[in-house]
This record gives structure tokens, C-alpha cells and sequence, in this order.
């Protein structure tokens, strides 16, 4: 892993000006008619985020934009509904988690109760709908579909695989897909298909967004072990102490040796779920090498991604969209 500390919104200001629109949209365009919820909304916005989805939804458009085309009302639309289905499945995440902290505050969960977490979260979905609707494209509409039912499977195959030690990888990367990947996939492809490209150029950006989504969910699973609460914004160790096997231990778990074992009975036992079965398995993870092999593992997707842009013609947005690659791999939260 590079030791360079990249700064994102460097990263993204050939689009800085759209995001800007998409930022006030979900902070000021979430009105409802109960001044509580409305709020709600916005608070659950201003706690920020990265806005990695929409960004990219934004730099595909931006790259995959015909000659002579203008960005549209539509862009920016496609834009904050990829950004509302992330807010609102990370807001019943939380529910399911248990979890208490997001982007450094509370989640609706812990401040409210879950049966509000659960209609904030529905309210977000139907915004969402909303938005798709606007967009007046019937294949579009079947993409954003498709996600929905991926995040449930991902969650409910990530549930059913809980404290399973046995290394499988397909599982493992499937999941990475239904859960995050078919998000990132379904912006980025779907700003082609309003550009009204040709097939390459949809498969084309589909694929990046893919191979970047998986390479996102492996970071995201690394920073679990390697990171820390105040700087993740959410509480770190997380994964392993609910029995969430991911990508560094897997790596140490299909190895024959020693560190395998132990960390097998941590996990079979359910000691992870304890303060020191969970220091005792990350400092595993960590000397028997998880972490090396997993950021290796991120780099394969993240190349992969990068590849996937070839037929793109060169501008400052491609550029962008092969930095962000670059980027998933030094972030720190
Ligand atoms: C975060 O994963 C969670 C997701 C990427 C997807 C969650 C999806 C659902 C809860 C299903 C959504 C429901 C509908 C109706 C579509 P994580 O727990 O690995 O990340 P975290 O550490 O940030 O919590
Ligand atoms: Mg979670």
C-alpha cells in the first residue's frame, strides 16, 4: 500500500460544481410535511460522507458524455438517488449492526429506536423511487431494481455466513458484490446509458464500477482490522467481534499453521465477541500477515477497474475515475 495521503476532493474537482447541486439537493430537497422528519433527513445528510458514489455516478457521465452534450437536470438526479439507496441501506445496516456510530454520530438507531431507523430508511428508499421515476428509463429502472434485491441477498448470505471459519471465497466475493459493488456498477453504468452509448461503453463503465466496488468492500474490510474509531467515524473491530469473517482473516484461516487454528477457535467459540478474543484475533491477523496479502488482493480489483476504462476517450474525468482507484487503496476511512 502506497504511504501518500491523497486528498479525494482534489480527486473529484473536475466535478466539484455537480456535486455541489447534488449535496444541496439531499440537504435542503428532503422535505417532508412533518418538521421532525424533515430534520431527521437532513441531519442524517449533514453528518456528510464521502459522496464517493455520487461523485463517480458523476465522473462516468462527465467521461461517457457524447460531443457537443451538456450535463443535464438528469445527471445530477441519477447522481442523489445512487446517494439516497447508499444513506438508506446504511441507515437498516445499522439496525441489523447494532451499531451506535456512523460518520461520527449517532446512528438514528442509537438516538431514536430501531422501528424509526427502519421508516427513515424506507423513507430514503422511496425518495429514491422517486427520483428513478424522473429519470423516464425503463432500463435504468430495472438496474437500480436489481440493486435493491443484491443488498438484501448480500446482507441475508453475509447473516447466514456468521462465525463460519471455513474459507470460502466465492461466498466471500459474492457477497462483496450484492452488497456494495452492484451500487458503484449500477451509477457509473446507468450515466452511460443516459448518454445513450453504445454497449462497449456500458459495459465498460459497468465493469469499473464493479471491480471498484469490490475493491471498496475488501478497503472497507481491511480499515476494520488495520483502522481506528475516531478516525473510521464508526466503531472499529466491528466485523469480527459480530462473527463477519472477511478478506484478512480469511487469508489467515487457509493457511496450515498455527495461527490458522487459533484464530479458528477464537472465532468457532465466539471469543471474538469478547474484548480480549477480539485483540487476541486482530493481533493474529495482523503477524500472520492478513493485512499484506488483503491490500494485494484490493490492488488486483483496483487494477482491474482501471483496465476497464480503455475504450474511454482521455479527459480529465477518466484520469479522475483511474485516480479514485488509486485512492480506495491509501484512504483511511
Ligand atoms: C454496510 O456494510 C452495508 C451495506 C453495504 C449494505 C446494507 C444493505 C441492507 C441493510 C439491505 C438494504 C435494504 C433494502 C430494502 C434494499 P458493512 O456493515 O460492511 O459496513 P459498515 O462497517 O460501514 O457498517
Ligand atoms: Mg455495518
Amino acid at each position: 500500500m502506497q504511504s501518500t495521503v491523497v486528498d479525494l476532493s482534489h480527486l473529484l474537482a473536475p466535478v466539484k460544481p455537480e456535486m455541489q447541486l447534488v449535496d444541496t439537493w439531499l440537504v435542503s430537497n428532503l422535505i417532508d410535511d412533518n418538521a421532525f422528519v424533515s430534520d431527521l433527513l437532513a441531519q442524517v445528510f449533514k453528518a456528510g460522507g464521502k459522496r464517493i458514489r455520487p461523485a463517480l455516478t458523476m465522473l462516468s457521465s462527465k467521461a461517457s458524455l457524447p460531443d457537443g452534450d451538456e450535463i443535464s437536470r438528469l445527471h445530477i438526479i441519477l447522481a442523489v438517488l445512487t446517494e439516497l439507496i447508499h444513506t438508506a441501506s446504511l441507515v437498516h445496516d445499522d439496525v441489523i449492526d447494532q451499531a451506535s456510530l456512523r460518520r461520527g454520530e449517532s446512528t438514528v438507531n442509537r438516538k431514536w429506536n430501531d422501528k424509526l431507523a427502519v421508516l427513515i430508511g424506507d423513507l430514503l428508499f422511496a425518495q429514491a423511487s422517486i427520483c428513478l421515476a424522473r429519470l423516464m428509463n425503463p432500463q435504468i429502472v430495472g438496474i437500480y431494481g436489481q440493486v435493491l434485491g443484491d443488498l438484501c441477498a448480500g446482507e441475508i448470505r453475509q447473516m447466514r455466513q456468521q462465525f463460519a471459519s471455513v474459507v470460502d471465497w466465492d461466498a466471500y466475493l459474492q457477497k462483496s458484490v450484492h452488497k456494495t459493488a452492484s451500487l458503484f456498477a449500477a451509477g457509473c453504468q446507468s450515466s452511460a446509458i443516459l448518454n445513450r452509448r453504445e454497449e462497449l461503453v456500458v459495459a465498460s463503465l459497468k465493469s469499473y464500477g464493479t471491480n471498484l466496488g469490490v475493491c471498496f468492500q475488501i478497503v472497507d474490510d481491511l480499515l476494520d482490522v488495520t483502522g481506528n474509531t475516531d478516525q473510521l467515524g464508526k466503531a472499529a473491530g466491528s466485523d469480527l467481534a459480530n462473527g463477519v469473517i472477511t478478506a484478512p482473516a480469511l487469508f489467515v484461516l487457509e493457511q496450515n499453521d498455527k495461527s490458522a487454528s487459533r484464530l479458528k477457535e477464537l472465532i468457532d467459540t465466539r471469543a471474538v465477541g469478547q474484548a480480549d478474543g477480539l485483540t487476541e484475533a486482530l493481533a493474529v491477523i495482523s503477524q500472520a500477515g492478513g493485512i499484506e496479502k488483503t491490500v494485494k488482493l484490493a490492488s488486483k480489483y483496483a487494477e482491474a477497474a482501471k483496465s476497464s476504462l480503455d475504450c474511454l476517450p482521455a479527459s480529465t474525468y477518466k484520469d479522475s475515475l483511474a485516480a479514485v482507484a488509486d485512492y480506495l487503496l491509501v484512504r483511511t476511512n
